[in-house]
Protein backbone atom coordinates (compact mmCIF):
# COMPACT_ATOMS: atom_id res chain seq x y z
CA UNK A 1 0.00 0.00 0.00
CA UNK A 2 1.12 3.53 -0.64
CA UNK A 3 0.74 6.05 1.90
CA UNK A 4 0.11 9.93 1.16
CA UNK A 5 3.20 12.62 1.47
CA UNK A 6 1.38 15.22 2.05
CA UNK A 7 1.85 15.90 5.52
CA UNK A 8 1.90 18.91 8.03
CA UNK A 9 5.05 20.51 9.75
CA UNK A 10 3.24 22.44 12.40
CA UNK A 11 -0.45 21.85 14.51
CA UNK A 12 -1.46 25.70 12.98
CA UNK A 13 -1.62 24.36 9.25
CA UNK A 14 -2.77 20.93 10.09
CA UNK A 15 -5.99 22.23 11.89
CA UNK A 16 -6.27 25.00 9.58
CA UNK A 17 -6.17 22.32 6.69
CA UNK A 18 -8.77 19.98 8.15
CA UNK A 19 -10.93 22.59 8.33
CA UNK A 20 -11.25 23.66 5.49
CA UNK A 21 -10.70 20.51 3.73
CA UNK A 22 -12.45 18.96 0.63
CA UNK A 23 -10.25 15.90 -0.19
CA UNK A 24 -13.26 14.38 -0.14
CA UNK A 25 -16.90 14.53 -0.46
CA UNK A 26 -17.82 14.42 3.01
CA UNK A 27 -17.12 18.09 3.46
CA UNK A 28 -20.18 18.91 1.62
CA UNK A 29 -22.79 17.31 4.23
CA UNK A 30 -20.29 18.79 7.54
CA UNK A 31 -21.03 21.09 9.88
CA UNK A 32 -17.87 20.98 11.74
CA UNK A 33 -14.89 19.20 10.47
CA UNK A 34 -13.38 18.31 14.13
CA UNK A 35 -9.46 17.82 13.99
CA UNK A 36 -9.56 16.56 17.48
CA UNK A 37 -8.15 17.94 20.97
CA UNK A 38 -5.95 17.85 23.96
CA UNK A 39 -2.40 18.69 24.82
CA UNK A 40 -0.05 19.20 21.87
CA UNK A 41 2.42 17.25 24.25
CA UNK A 42 0.09 14.41 25.39
CA UNK A 43 2.06 11.40 25.80
CA UNK A 44 -1.36 9.07 24.91
CA UNK A 45 -2.96 9.81 21.85
CA UNK A 46 -7.01 8.02 21.34
CA UNK A 47 -7.96 7.21 18.04
CA UNK A 48 -11.57 7.08 17.40
CA UNK A 49 -13.64 6.00 13.99
CA UNK A 50 -15.33 9.29 12.38
CA UNK A 51 -17.23 12.38 14.01
CA UNK A 52 -21.38 11.76 14.72
CA UNK A 53 -23.98 13.82 15.36
CA UNK A 54 -23.07 15.50 18.16
CA UNK A 55 -19.55 15.99 17.42
CA UNK A 56 -20.15 17.26 13.92
CA UNK A 57 -22.03 20.00 15.88
CA UNK A 58 -19.72 21.24 17.80
CA UNK A 59 -16.05 20.68 15.93
CA UNK A 60 -14.80 18.23 19.07
CA UNK A 61 -14.23 14.42 19.18
CA UNK A 62 -16.19 12.11 21.27
CA UNK A 63 -18.47 14.45 23.09
CA UNK A 64 -21.86 12.66 22.15
CA UNK A 65 -23.73 9.57 24.21
CA UNK A 66 -20.22 7.29 23.50
CA UNK A 67 -17.76 10.15 24.45
CA UNK A 68 -19.16 10.67 27.40
CA UNK A 69 -18.82 7.25 28.21
CA UNK A 70 -15.14 7.06 27.00
CA UNK A 71 -14.61 10.61 29.13
CA UNK A 72 -16.05 8.74 32.34
CA UNK A 73 -14.06 5.14 31.65
CA UNK A 74 -10.85 7.80 31.68
CA UNK A 75 -11.30 9.82 34.61
CA UNK A 76 -12.41 5.95 36.55
CA UNK A 77 -8.67 4.65 36.05
CA UNK A 78 -7.25 8.55 37.14
CA UNK A 79 -5.81 9.24 33.42
CA UNK A 80 -8.38 12.30 32.64
CA UNK A 81 -9.34 12.96 29.05
CA UNK A 82 -7.54 16.45 29.67
CA UNK A 83 -4.59 14.64 29.30
CA UNK A 84 -4.83 12.57 26.69
CA UNK A 85 -4.59 13.83 22.98
CA UNK A 86 -8.18 12.11 21.13
CA UNK A 87 -9.10 12.12 17.34
CA UNK A 88 -10.40 10.03 14.95
CA UNK A 89 -9.18 8.23 11.68
CA UNK A 90 -11.83 10.59 9.22
CA UNK A 91 -12.24 14.21 10.24
CA UNK A 92 -15.54 14.57 8.85
CA UNK A 93 -18.95 12.97 10.01
CA UNK A 94 -19.99 10.39 7.55
CA UNK A 95 -23.94 10.78 6.42
CA UNK A 96 -26.32 8.69 8.76
CA UNK A 97 -23.02 8.04 10.84
CA UNK A 98 -22.58 4.92 8.10
CA UNK A 99 -18.61 3.39 8.43
CA UNK A 100 -16.27 5.89 5.91
CA UNK A 101 -14.79 4.45 3.41
CA UNK A 102 -11.63 3.28 2.05
CA UNK A 103 -11.62 6.25 -0.39
CA UNK A 104 -12.39 9.21 2.38
CA UNK A 105 -9.82 7.24 4.70
CA UNK A 106 -7.28 7.41 2.49
CA UNK A 107 -8.17 11.02 1.80
CA UNK A 108 -7.93 11.99 5.40
CA UNK A 109 -5.01 10.09 6.58
CA UNK A 110 -2.14 12.67 5.59
CA UNK A 111 -3.82 14.51 8.96
CA UNK A 112 -3.64 11.68 10.88
CA UNK A 113 -0.48 10.88 10.04
CA UNK A 114 0.48 14.40 11.10
CA UNK A 115 -0.81 14.32 13.94
CA UNK A 116 0.89 11.05 15.05
CA UNK A 117 4.51 12.76 13.92
CA UNK A 118 4.00 16.00 15.53
CA UNK A 119 2.76 14.54 18.84
CA UNK A 120 4.65 11.61 18.87
CA UNK A 121 3.04 10.15 21.61
CA UNK A 122 4.50 6.90 23.77
CA UNK A 123 1.01 5.04 23.43
CA UNK A 124 -1.48 4.88 20.59
CA UNK A 125 -5.10 3.49 22.07
CA UNK A 126 -7.25 2.82 18.86
CA UNK A 127 -11.37 2.58 19.17
CA UNK A 128 -12.88 0.12 17.44
CA UNK A 129 -11.89 -1.41 13.98
CA UNK A 130 -11.86 1.40 11.27
CA UNK A 131 -9.08 2.77 14.10
CA UNK A 132 -7.56 -0.09 14.40
CA UNK A 133 -6.80 -1.52 11.08
CA UNK A 134 -5.43 1.93 9.73
CA UNK A 135 -3.17 1.58 12.54
CA UNK A 136 -1.50 -1.97 12.30
CA UNK A 137 -1.82 -1.89 8.56
CA UNK A 138 0.36 1.59 8.61
CA UNK A 139 2.78 -0.38 11.15
CA UNK A 140 2.66 -3.28 8.46
CA UNK A 141 0.83 -5.19 10.86
CA UNK A 142 -2.06 -7.63 10.03
CA UNK A 143 -5.08 -6.47 11.70
CA UNK A 144 -7.32 -9.60 12.72
CA UNK A 145 -10.53 -7.43 13.79
CA UNK A 146 -11.10 -5.65 17.18
CA UNK A 147 -11.85 -9.08 19.30
CA UNK A 148 -8.90 -11.28 18.33
CA UNK A 149 -6.61 -8.49 18.99
CA UNK A 150 -7.54 -6.17 21.97
CA UNK A 151 -6.39 -7.66 25.62
CA UNK A 152 -2.64 -6.90 24.77
CA UNK A 153 -0.17 -4.12 24.06
CA UNK A 154 1.86 -4.46 20.62
CA UNK A 155 5.30 -2.50 20.42
CA UNK A 156 5.39 -0.97 17.09
CA UNK A 157 7.00 0.59 14.36
CA UNK A 158 4.81 3.49 12.87
CA UNK A 159 5.49 5.81 10.76
CA UNK A 160 9.55 5.52 11.86
CA UNK A 161 7.82 5.69 15.23
CA UNK A 162 8.42 3.09 17.92
CA UNK A 163 5.29 2.97 19.68
CA UNK A 164 2.83 1.19 22.28
CA UNK A 165 -0.17 0.68 20.92
CA UNK A 166 -3.65 -1.08 22.33
CA UNK A 167 -6.10 -1.83 20.48
CA UNK A 168 -9.75 -1.83 22.15
CA UNK A 169 -13.39 -1.77 21.54
CA UNK A 170 -15.55 1.83 19.87
CA UNK A 171 -17.07 3.24 23.24
CA UNK A 172 -20.64 3.24 21.72
CA UNK A 173 -20.08 -0.58 21.29
CA UNK A 174 -19.80 -0.21 25.33
CA UNK A 175 -22.69 2.10 25.40
CA UNK A 176 -25.15 -0.31 24.00
CA UNK A 177 -23.78 -3.50 25.68
CA UNK A 178 -23.14 -2.69 29.35
CA UNK A 179 -21.18 -6.06 29.79
CA UNK A 180 -18.41 -4.73 27.43
CA UNK A 181 -17.54 -1.31 29.75
CA UNK A 182 -15.31 -3.22 32.05
CA UNK A 183 -13.21 -4.13 28.63
CA UNK A 184 -12.62 -1.06 27.79
CA UNK A 185 -11.68 0.46 31.00
CA UNK A 186 -9.34 -2.86 31.28
CA UNK A 187 -7.89 -2.02 28.13
CA UNK A 188 -7.47 1.64 29.30
CA UNK A 189 -5.70 0.38 32.28
CA UNK A 190 -3.44 -1.06 29.96
CA UNK A 191 -2.49 2.02 28.08
CA UNK A 192 -2.01 3.98 31.39
CA UNK A 193 0.78 1.19 32.70
CA UNK A 194 2.31 2.08 29.57
CA UNK A 195 2.27 5.74 30.14
CA UNK A 196 3.80 4.59 34.11
CA UNK A 197 6.71 2.27 32.42
CA UNK A 198 7.32 5.46 30.78
CA UNK A 199 6.63 3.64 27.13
CA UNK A 200 8.80 2.16 24.69
CA UNK A 201 9.12 4.54 22.93
CA UNK A 202 11.36 6.89 24.79
CA UNK A 203 14.88 6.64 22.51
CA UNK A 204 13.12 7.07 19.18
CA UNK A 205 10.72 9.68 19.42
CA UNK A 206 13.09 11.63 22.00
CA UNK A 207 11.21 11.93 24.93
CA UNK A 208 12.86 11.66 28.73
CA UNK A 209 12.11 9.20 31.69
CA UNK A 210 8.58 11.35 33.09
CA UNK A 211 6.31 10.15 36.43
CA UNK A 212 2.97 9.71 36.06
CA UNK A 213 2.26 13.20 37.71
CA UNK A 214 4.33 14.85 34.30
CA UNK A 215 1.65 12.89 32.29
CA UNK A 216 -1.50 13.96 33.85
CA UNK A 217 -1.37 17.32 32.12
CA UNK A 218 -4.45 19.73 33.04
CA UNK A 219 -5.81 21.89 31.01
N1 LIG B 1 -17.41 8.02 17.43
C1 LIG B 1 -16.16 8.18 16.97
O1 LIG B 1 -15.54 7.26 16.45
N2 LIG B 1 -15.59 9.38 17.11
C2 LIG B 1 -16.20 10.41 17.68
O2 LIG B 1 -15.60 11.48 17.76
C3 LIG B 1 -17.51 10.21 18.15
C4 LIG B 1 -18.10 9.02 18.02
Amino acid sequence: MIFTQTRFSSWEELENAIKHCTRCPLHRSRKNAVPGEGPKDARAMLIGEAPGATEDELGRPFVGAAGRLLTMSLESIGLPRSSVYITNVVKCRPPGNREPREEEIEACSPYLESQILLLKPIVIVTLGNVAGKWVFTRAGMKWGGVTRMRGKVYEVNLLGLKLSVVPTIHPAAALYNPSLRSTLIEDLRRAKEVLEKGGSAQESSGRGTKSLLDYLKKK
